[in-house]
């Protein structure tokens, strides 16, 4: 796929402008030239944003497992494809072939045929970073199932939630997971989650830490003899383009996630195009993307990018910090890693450890850094790019979403000259837009505004699982004819991007996209909360950190504070997963509401910022009185 490089600042002004002056022939040579496909297209883009409804290569067939293994085993079969790493870095590496891959993945997904699985079934994946996710997401594509990964992070409320919103039939899970010196018992999630869970008819459990768990007569089964007795071969089901590939759930304005349906064709073409620029990956290159599959970061660039190109891709169980913080970097050295993909919490959280952690290893080996997941502080981005950079490797600062399916905005590296902060310009057949409060497009630069995209690009999501109509009310509602993005953004005077953060209910903490009603849903349940709100506000390590505002039923509840707030974080753990846990809880007799009852969370967040010298006109507010309680309370 070596075609498809971008060499310079002139040669990538040159392709953007072919992108959008004609972004069918723009797409379709890039389709031509490097899949497999078994019908080819009859209509490259169909679309309408009202509805809205988009197609793209409409009328091919394919399927993106033949593309992402069976293409490379001519002429990389015996080539690393998965590097596993483990948690313990005294347990062994494994290097996964194409060929093994193949094999493995063939395996699995006649166990999945065995066990009555078919075309457009959907298939929940509670795994760990072990080398069965990888194989299992592939197994569900090479069949035609529809995957629904689910982070193992997760409790079992959410993941019940996720596995009936678009009733799964089977669920794959581990024993249980490690994590740093944590073991977790995912099986035991999982069986709690299925007390309430009737479509699923199927658990294929991997060992993987050997913990005693309960398996269920006649619903649950042992995956390794199931693999073992399975044939080495299958053949791929031929999925037309638009054929669902994956569901994967993002938070929302609401308590219930939103399962963002990704079709296949597409979401292949712009995944492939996408890592091979933004990541300059070349054939003898070892690729690492810090992130879990759980998340669309690594569907699109742990797995369906990187073995597209059939790249060396490596999966890491653990954390940054176990055995110690030397951690990744002892990987890089040890993998000679080139590209190296992770978030800014993680790179906060690295950049407050001593120097010495990062100075035992040898990073030579990098040529492409990159971020995603939140804005990129300034003294973090310095630091990427002084000591583990040293100041000669590019740093990619990659804008996307669960929605986008693949990297929007993003230097390329060699060629875009890269500021601190600054996403920089479109890929090539993006065309981003800003927009002001009145609905109108800002044109000119500079220009400060709300971040939309006016033309569809192929690995756009293409509706919400069983809601089209939330999926039309979210996204393409705001702004007439456009996707609105949910997050703000600056434009200098280059066209250069800057995302500055979302301006709607959703707060991400440590790279993680909570929604505010979830949250508040969960408080509430506890029967002494009458009412709560949640707002963000900075954290050094994690960006952002969650401040929770709350109403108790009695007023001079007799219980002790510490006491409920520990319930309170005990609730949000239990229902949503420990990522969403409060870090300051602050009781209150009441919350700033307006006229029609809605309550005025501007105010909360200048309170949780500390900004309480100008929090603006109160005086409209039904209860006013209740902010000078507030401040004065403040935590
Ligand atoms: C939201 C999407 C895409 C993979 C990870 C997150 C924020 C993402 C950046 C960036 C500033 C960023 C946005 C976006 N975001 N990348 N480089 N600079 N903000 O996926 O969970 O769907 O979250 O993450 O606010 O809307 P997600």
């Amino acid at each position: 796929m070596s075609q498809y490089h971008i060499k310079s600042l002139e040669e990538y002004f040159q392709v953007y402008r072919k992108s959008i002056r004609d972004p069918e022939t723009f797409w379709e040579e890039i389709a031509e030239e490097n899949f497999i496909w078994r019908k080819r297209w009859n209509k490259v883009l169909d679309w309408d944003f009202s509805k809205p409804k988009v197609t793209w290569f409409q009328g091919a067939q394919l399927n993106i497992t033949e593309n992402c293994i069976d293409r490379h085993l001519p002429t990389r079969g015996n080539k690393t494809a998965l590097i596993f790493e483990p948690n313990n870095p005294e347990e062994k590496t494994q290097h996964i072939t194409y060929k093994q891959l193949h094999q493995r993945v063939c395996q699995f997904a006649n166990v999945l045929k065995e066990k009555g699985i078919k075309k457009g079934d959907r298939v929940c994946i509670y795994l760990p970073m072990i080398p069965e996710l990888a194989i299992s997401v592939l197994a569900c594509a090479r069949i035609g199932a529809i995957h629904s990964v689910v982070f193992a992070g997760f409790s079992a409320t959410a993941l019940r939630t996720r596995i009936n919103d678009c009733e799964c039939n089977m669920v794959i899970t581990s024993d249980g997971s490690f994590r740093g010196n944590k073991t977790i018992d995912l099986k035991v999630i999982v069986d709690e989650a299925l007390k309430d869970a009737p479509c699923v008819e199927t658990v294929l459990v991997a060992q993987r830490t050997h913990s005693e768990i309960e398996m269920k007569e006649g619903r649950d089964f042992w995956l390794e003899p199931l693999i073992e007795a399975a044939y080495k071969d299958c053949a791929i089901e031929v999925m037309d383009a638009e054929d669902p590939l994956f569901i994967l759930y993002t938070s929302g304005s609401t308590g219930m996630p939103k399962g963002m349906m990704h079709t296949t064709a597409g979401y292949m073409v712009y995944i492939a195009y996408t890592f091979k620029n933004v990541f300059q990956y070349r054939e003898e290159d070892v690729y690492w993307c810090t992130a879990d599959i759980g998340w669309i970061t690594g569907h699109s660039y742990i797995l369906y990018g990187p073995l597209a190109n059939g790249a060396t891709t490596v999966m890491f169980e653990g954390v940054p910090n176990y055995p110690d913080w030397g951690r990744f970097w002892q990987i890089v050295e040890k993998h000679k890693v080139n590209q190296f993909y992770t978030a800014p919490t993680a790179i906060r959280a690295l950049a407050k450890e001593n120097l010495s952690f990062v100075e035992k290893y040898d990073l030579s080996s990098l040529k492409v850094l990159g971020t995603v997941g939140e804005p990129i502080n300034e003294e973090a981005w310095h630091w990427y790019d002084d000591i583990i950079g040293k100041g000669n490797t590019p740093i990619v600062d990659t804008w996307w979403q669960t929605e986008t399916g693949g990297i929007m905005i993003s230097p390329i590296p060699f060629v875009t000259p890269t500021i601190p902060t600054f996403a920089t310009l479109p890929f090539p057949g993006i065309q981003p837009c800003l927009m002001d409060e009145t609905g109108e497009e800002i044109k000119g630069n500079p220009a400060n505004g709300r971040l939309c995209v006016k033309f569809p690009w192929p690995s756009m999501a293409r509706t919400i699982w069983g809601n089209h109509q939330r999926y039309k009310d979210t996204y393409f509602s705001t702004f007439e004819n456009k996707y609105f993005t949910g997050d703000g953004a600056l434009r200098d005077n280059t066209g250069y991007y800057r995302i500055t953060g979302r301006v709607d209910d959703v707060i991400i903490v440590s790279g993680h996209n909570l929604g505010t009603a979830p949250i508040e849903d969960a408080i509430n349940e506890h029967p002494a909360v009458a009412e709560s709100a949640i707002v963000g506000f900075p954290h050094d390590v994690k960006g952002n950190a969650l401040y929770g505002y709350v109403i108790l039923k009695e007023t001079g509840e007799t219980r002790n504070h510490g006491n409920l707030r520990k319930e309170i974080n005990q609730l949000i753990t239990e229902k949503i997963g420990p990522i969403a846990k409060l870090d300051k809880i602050q009781f209150t007799s009441g919350l700033p509401k307006t006229r029609s009852g809605k309550i005025m969370r501007r105010i909360l967040r200048k309170i949780a910022h500390k900004e309480t010298s100008n929090l603006g006109d109160t005086s409209t507010l039904l209860n006013p009185e209740v902010v000078q309680e507030i401040i004065e309370n403040a935590l």
